[in-house]
């Protein structure tokens, strides 16, 4: 019996040379998700609820994405960008049909996924599905095995899909290195442009050596880097942390068409304050993450709906440099600086707050933190102030609320004199 360390070697050079032979096709070369896509998503609100019967309103039937694509197209979302329905597990019937082809649950969706793409399409909206890379996804439904690749590429392609997001449960390594870019291929070989969003990072470690982002940037449109979000201030806190305290490796692998995902936005549902629920959007908008919402959109309250429609915040995410941002510093005093350089110079500050007593007074300047002399125009993306002077050496005071967030949008009254250049 070889030893684990010489299995492994054995594998990884199996594995190298099994992937010269998958040609490596430039999923992201086909002009999509320049901007980090924007939409909306079953999964963290709504997880693998099939009860029909008792729970008509919230399983995961063609209703759902009905109800979800009329809110989007009807609300304003879609004019902000919010344009995918994504569809994730517990979609599919447990059985391949005699073709071997993937159906839907025929109870669930009665109608078929082509014509659930047609309702969507017909809001101007884009239709997601969920697809894993395996013998089964990860709640247990009919995966998508090395074999049955490009037979799905091709149904999903034929049904009209837009989207897709890759899982990877109930796979190994070498099968997961061969089968995401089989994939990338098999979709671009479809003719039909889809967004490709790969879990592979999340299966093999996150991080270089084992996770390489240059090829993920080659080959995928979107990935998610690390553990699923849970409606909690703690998930948020436990993912944007790694997500920050990792930007060395990650940042640099993120621009148009290549994007770094930490899941989906919670704002809307149970877990996060009116502050933590600020705190996500301005977090996402520096960390150029998907605008993925995961929430009810049929009963949201104003005050989310507000945070989740802010169009300095969008804006900001979805500005076309698609720079990744970054964090700065954290102070002892528990106050943190984020930054992300925008198009025109401008820049986003995200001063967070991560006491627990009472609003902070942070007391610093422009100069400071690092930006070039001169003056500044600043707008407060939450407070949606009229946009205010501001001299680089000037001292200011923000006053960040616990678990909160002070946004701010930037820029430099003259161009050439005051940007910062920080990367
Ligand atoms: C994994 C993914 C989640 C979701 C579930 C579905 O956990 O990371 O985003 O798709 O599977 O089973």
């Amino acid at each position: 019996m070889a030893r684990p360390a010489l299995l492994q070697r054995r594998v990884s050079l199996l594995s190298l040379s099994l992937l010269c032979l998958v040609p490596l096709v430039q999923s992201n070369g086909n002009g999509l998700a320049q901007t980090p896509p924007m939409g909306w998503m079953a999964w963290e609100r709504f997880r693998c609820d099939t009860d029909c019967k008792d729970d008509l309103e919230n399983c995961i039937s063609e209703k759902l994405f009905m109800d979800m694509a009329d809110r989007l197209s009807e609300d304003g979302w879609r004019e902000l960008g919010y344009e995918y329905v994504i569809i994730d597990d517990c979609w599919m019937s447990r059985i391949r049909d005699k073709n071997g082809t993937l159906q839907p649950d025929p109870d669930r969706f009665p109608s078929g996924i082509k014509r659930l793409a047609d309702y969507v399409h017909n809001r101007g909206l884009k239709l997601g599905i969920y697809a894993d890379m395996g013998r089964w996804t990860c709640m247990g439904f009919p995966g998508t095995t090395l074999d049955k690749i490009e037979l799905d590429a091709q149904t999903f392609a034929s049904w009209g899909v837009d989207y897709l997001k890759f899982d990877g449960c109930n796979s190994n390594a070498l099968e997961q290195l061969l089968g995401y870019p089989l994939m990338s291929k098999a979709l671009n070989a479809t003719g039909r442009p889809m967004v490709y969003s790969c879990s592979w990072p999340v299966y093999i470690g996150s991080l270089p050596p084992e996770v390489n982002y240059t090829l993920l940037g080659d080959i995928c449109h979107l990935w998610r880097n690390y553990y699923d979000i849970q409606d909690s201030w703690d998930s948020v806190q436990f993912i944007m942390d790694w997500f920050f305290n990792n930007q060395d490796y990650i940042q640099p692998a993120a621009g148009p068409g290549k994007w770094n995902d930490p899941d989906m936005l919670i704002i809307g549902n149970f877990g996060l304050s009116l502050e933590q629920s600020r705190t996500q959007m301005a977090l996402w908008s520096i960390m150029a993450s998907p605008l993925i919402m995961s929430n009810d959109l049929r009963s949201l309250d104003n005050a989310a709906r507000a945070i989740l429609q802010n169009k300095a915040a969008i804006s900001i995410n979805q500005d076309p440099l698609g720079i990744q941002g970054r964090r700065l510093f954290k102070e002892k005093t528990k106050i943190e600086v984020y930054w992300r350089p925008l198009v025109d110079a401008a820049s986003a500050l995200v001063f967070l707050s991560r006491r627990s007593d009472m609003p902070y007074h942070y007391h610093t300047s422009l100069e400071k933190l690092g930006f070039g002399k001169g003056n500044y125009e600043v707008y407060d993306v939450f407070e949606g102030s009229k946009p205010k002077p501001l001299n680089s050496t000037e001292q200011f005071t923000v006053s960040i609320n616990p678990s909160g967030v002070v946004m701010w949008y930037l820029k430099p009254v003259k161009t050439e004199s005051g940007h910062r250049t920080l990367l």
